[in-house]
């Protein structure tokens, strides 16, 4: 049987193109930057000299693995990892747990399939006697599928990287209040907060001069036409980053450099540019510690402690149910 196009069951990324695009301003979800060379841009954006924030993450996570550890010691603990992705960064704090003997197992959560499977296996490889337990899927669906933790057996999520910062606050608000809703009194949640700083630094981790960030940012123009049939041109695309220091948003666009019209074969949609119109594209939301104070009383969250690098350029900031 043929089916019509139009009533062909559209995935969820062409459903959120077609909305984005047809809306009024125009824009595109973040979290689709993330196909496999999206990955290979973002790998590339944690290794340039303006891109702070993952190396002040792992200062923070080296220095307080230590500080963790000692508020973990007296209770076995299920450690889960939203967007655990290659793991590397906690890599650090599993070798602390290990030469501690800390009792815990490891759930690895990951929409990749594929980076779940390399994860598990170096895990393996490196301490055999590790349990891991990969959960596929978005964050909520994964921590349903979670067995049941014994009792005396807390558990610690760790949500690192400034993911969070792709949220509006009242997005992170209802986030975090679902988090809670999966989890029990006593329960601890690891939250990486890229901190409001010198507005030259912000800009330059998103307008690096090697211009991976605007790649990072055509790239979904370029997932498009490679999955959803479309013919975009992305050199007819700008790339403008801004930091408006009041909110902490650190904003991308990208501003259609002349009157245009874009085809969308799977949408079956003409979508129209006039020159200068934009495409909202990214939020990376910048705290300061007032209002992360603020989202965890929100949120129903204690504030147990701050762990900051030297410069405080970002934290990890320790929440309990
Ligand atoms: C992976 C969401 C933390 O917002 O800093 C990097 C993504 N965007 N450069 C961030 C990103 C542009 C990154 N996060």
């Amino acid at each position: 049987m043929i089916v019509p196009e139009t009533t062909t069951k559209l995935s969820a990324f062409a459903q959120d193109v077609q909305n984005g695009l047809s809306s009024q301003p125009k824009f595109l979800q973040s979290k689709y930057f993330y196909d496999a060379e999206g990955d290979r841009l973002f790998q590339k954006i944690m290794d340039l000299p303006e891109y702070y924030l993952t190396r002040c993450e792992a200062e923070i996570l080296q220095t307080h693995a230590v500080d963790l550890a000692a508020l973990l010691r007296n209770q076995p603990f299920d450690l889960v990892e939203l967007g655990a992705g290659d793991g590397l960064k906690t890599r650090v704090l599993l070798a602390h747990f290990q030469e501690k003997q800390l009792q815990y197992r490891y759930f690895p959560v990951d929409i990749s399939r594929n980076i779940l499977d390399h994860l598990e296996e170096t895990l393996q490889q490196r301490w055999p006697d590790l349990s891991v337990f990969p959960l596929e899927g978005d964050y909520f669906s994964a921590l349903k599928k979670m067995p049941a933790s014994e009792a005396n057996v807390r558990k610690v999520v760790l949500f690192l990287g400034s993911t969070i910062g792709n949220m509006t606050m009242a997005d992170a608000e209802s986030f975090l209040q679902q988090l809670r809703a999966q989890l029990a009194p006593g329960d601890l949640i690891l939250v990486g907060f890229d901190l409001k700083k010198n507005p030259e630094l912000i800009l330059a981790a998103y307008n690096d001069s090697a211009k991976v960030t605007r790649d990072f940012n055509l790239n979904l123009l370029h997932r498009i036409n490679r999955e959803l049939g479309g013919n975009f041109q992305p050199e007819n695309f700008q790339h403008w980053p801004l930091y408006q220091p009041i909110t902490g948003h650190t904003k991308s666009y990208l501003i259609s450099k002349i009157d245009q019209e874009v085809y969308i074969e799977a949408l079956n949609l003409t979508v129209k540019f006039a020159a200068w119109e934009a495409i909202d594209m990214e939020l990376s939301k910048k705290y300061d510690f007032a209002e992360i104070e603020h989202l965890a009383t929100l949120a129903g969250l204690k504030v147990l402690t701050y762990f900051k690098d030297r410069k405080e350029y970002f934290t990890d900031a320790l929440f309990m149910v």
